[in-house]
């Protein structure tokens, strides 16, 4: 499409406001930590000039975006993870994206070999652009996930609050945290499972896994609900009283040898 200079100027005219016309660029993260089995959302954004003034103002349009593992090949739709020229339906990779500013990819159900640099390349009207760094993705095997909690003791007085934090070596923006508690499925889904006012019912084993296999689940957290304001104060007595009979024992058995010793020089003394 053709622009007449009035309508051109009117456009820099808007675009002057808004900042300078912007440059070909492409925004994400130069590296994405995800687990296996579970899925990546990895963000992405692009910029590109909004008019081609060497061709005498012609607005650029976006006509195919693709991801790819190979920058030098990024244009041919062979190698393509996703490119919108042939979309493959059974795929893993999703384009969540658009053809304005947004290219966020989603891999489902990562698998060890997507473990990948990948290129955002968009293709225009006015000549195409892919982002130079890459965003280099690392598949974690996710033994090493575990449940944290935000109180150091599993004894937690009722109507008290705890949020216990699903982790591992990726950092868990955007993934899908599965919760179970005694192994019973929770409906809550995320990093973080808050609590706010907790009661009995809450008391258990709970365990969190990063896919809905149930797979790479985490070791159990015990969560112990105190029924009365008195109860936390009672568990440690009672490891108080168990500490102390041991003590008494220990001492009671060091008295013993010292009078033995006493008694056996005495008896040499003599
Ligand atoms: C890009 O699209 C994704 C998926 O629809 C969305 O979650 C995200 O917020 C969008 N990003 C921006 C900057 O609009
Ligand atoms: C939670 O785990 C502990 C030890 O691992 C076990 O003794 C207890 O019975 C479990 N509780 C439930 C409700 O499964």
């Amino acid at each position: 499409m053709k622009m007449n200079p009035w309508t051109l100027s009117v456009l820099l005219l808007l675009a002057g406001p808004l900042g300078a016309d912007p440059g070909w660029h492409v925004e994400y993260p130069a590296s994405f930590c995800v687990v296996e089995g579970s899925t990546a959302t990895i963000p992405c954004s692009f910029t590109h000039p909004l008019v081609d003034v060497k061709k005498g103002g012609v607005i650029v349009q976006v006509k195919r975006v693709a991801w790819c593992p190979d920058p030098l090949l990024c244009h041919q739709s062979t190698t393509n993870v996703y490119d919108s020229g042939n979309v493959r339906a059974d795929s893993r990779f999703l384009y969540l994206g658009d053809l304005v500013g947004n290219c966020t990819l989603k891999i489902i159900k990562t698998v060890k070999q997507d473990a990948k640099r990948y290129y955002f390349r968009f293709e225009t009207n006015a000549g195409g652009y892919t982002g130079r760094e890459g965003v280099t993705v690392t598949v974690t095997n996710g033994e090493d996930v575990k449940v944290r909690s935000s109180v150091t003791d599993n004894v937690v007085k009722e109507g008290g609050q705890v949020t216990l934090t699903c982790t591992s070596a990726c950092s868990f923006h955007q993934l899908d945290v599965h919760w179970y508690r005694n192994g019973h499925a929770l409906s809550e889904t995320g990093p973080a499972l808050h609590f706010s006012s907790l009661t009995n019912d809450e008391t258990g084993n709970y365990t969190c896994s990063l896919d809905s296999s149930g797979q790479k689940t985490s070791a159990p957290w015990s969560l112990l609900v105190g029924e009365y304001e008195g109860f936390h104060r009672s568990v440690h007595l009672k490891v108080a009283v168990v500490k102390g009979v041991v003590l008494a024992v220990l001492f009671l058995l060091m008295a013993g040898v010292v009078f033995a010793i006493w008694s056996s020089n005495k008896t040499n003394q003599i």
